[in-house]
């Protein structure tokens, strides 16, 4: 089959991929253990339902305008006030299917083929597929001290007469890493400084712990210009708990947000006006199911890192946000695909291969699901791993019995 050059590029997505494992598994009665997944378990907002319902209801279900419906734009106008300091205005404002879209369409407007865009590894799974998908290039920039937390420098050693943009995605996935103020600030700064654009995928900037607070990169911005290359992406997706209502937004200058505007016209138009309008009952509604989704993550990742403490060969960094723990496990395998396989057929636990972030000998361990998948999960990781576990372990009624050192 004859099939585009870019489509012989692309990957498919490692963690749509596992979610598909895992209902397989399910049907099949394995008694899966997710900890591979992307999404919190709790319920979308009331007055998301509602306001989705009311349009439902209206029987009149009708296409958008290309960036969204003014209910929406207005909605995000406050939500950047709120979180960003920032007042802006419909004009820099693109609603799209999932910051995903955002994220995409936005690379569309700003790359050309074979310039290259970098992101600090480990990295979200997309960001170099949607280079690829324009043609372009991804560039990781690994920490040179072997931690999460990105340097200038580490960023500024990439950066070549091809680079175009940045992308800072923080707190980030898979580490659970939020950068700090400093590094923010010193990246606003060096982007407006090498004329580069800048995309903040704020996607979990609400999922943060130990009494952090969002960080704004307009508190730093000195250009706020209709030249300015700041591009701020945000959704509902994982702070409401509304992965499957797929809505994001891109706030950016006039005149990207209507180049974007024109791609996603000719590509998907508008998002549904019925997810439209739930993100606007999620954002203007009651706030409190964020903060109980917090908390609950908060206590999610104590236990889930007290657990992995417990490992010999183990080494963990403590998430600052998100519902991600990426830790290290290559004292027991190197290939962290073959390990993540590896636990699967052993004990049915689904993990994410580092080695899909750009950190090979990782594992992405999620803590968004139930306090019992979390230590029931890590339980069973520790049996099939630690050579010094009993010979037996029991999933229900089923006994596991040790057939390999
Ligand atoms: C870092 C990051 N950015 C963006 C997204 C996409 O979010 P959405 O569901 O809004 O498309 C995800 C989803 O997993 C993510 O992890």
């Amino acid at each position: 089959m004859s099939l585009s050059q870019i489509a012989r590029t692309v990957c498919a997505s490692p963690t749509l991929k596992l979610n598909e494992k895992a209902a397989i598994l399910r049907e099949k009665g394995d008694p899966v253990i997710h900890l591979g997944g992307g999404e919190p378990k709790s319920r979308a907002p009331m007055d998301a339902i509602i306001a989705a319902a009311a349009n439902l209801n209206s029987g009149e279900i009708r296409y958008t305008p290309a960036d969204g419906i003014p209910a929406l734009k207005k909605a995000v106008i406050r939500y950047t006030e709120e979180f960003y300091h920032r007042k802006v205005s419909p004009l820099n404002v693109i609603a799209s299917g999932g910051a995903k879209q955002a994220i995409m369409v936005a690379l569309q407007a700003i790359l050309n083929p074979q310039e290259e865009v970098i992101f600090p590894a480990p990295y979200w799974v997309s960001y170099p597929e949607m280079a690829k998908l324009c043609g372009a290039l991804g560039v990781p920039a690994l920490p040179e001290d072997g931690s999460f937390y990105p340097t200038i420098q580490d960023i500024e050693l990439r950066v070549g007469s091809y680079t175009k943009a940045v992308i800072i995605n923080s707190p980030n996935n898979p580490s659970g890493a939020m950068y700090s103020e400093e590094f923010i600030a010193d990246i606003v700064d060096f982007c407006e400084k090498r004329d580069l654009y800048l995309i903040m995928d704020d996607i979990y900037h609400r999922l943060i712990f130990d009494n952090r607070k969002p960080i704004s990169c307009y508190d730093y911005a000195k250009d706020f210009s209709e030249n300015s290359k700041l591009i701020v992406v945000n959704g509902i997706s994982k702070q409401y708990a509304m992965t499957g209502f797929r809505i994001g937004w891109a706030v950016a200058n006039k005149k990207l947000i209507e180049a974007m505007t024109n791609i996603q016209g000719h590509q998907t138009s508008g998002p549904s006006v019925v997810l439209q309008l739930a993100a606007v009952g999620a954002l203007n509604g009651i706030q409190s199911s964020v903060e109980s989704l917090r908390c609950t993550l908060e206590n999610n990742r104590n236990v889930m890192i007290d657990l992995l403490k417990s490992f010999e060969g183990v080494k963990v960094t403590k998430p600052d946000g998100t519902f991600y723990c990426f830790a290290d496990f290559s004292s027991y395998m190197k290939d962290s695909n073959k390990l993540s396989n590896y636990l699967i057929d052993k004990v049915q636990v689904l993990t994410v291969p580092g080695a899909e972030f750009g950190l090979e000998g990782f594992l992405r361990l999620s803590y968004c699901g139930s306090i019992k998948d979390i230590t029931d999960g890590i339980e069973r990781m520790k049996w099939a791993l630690d050579p010094n576990s009993p010979n037996e372990l029991y999933i229900g009624d089923r006994k596991l019995v040790r057939d390999w050192a």
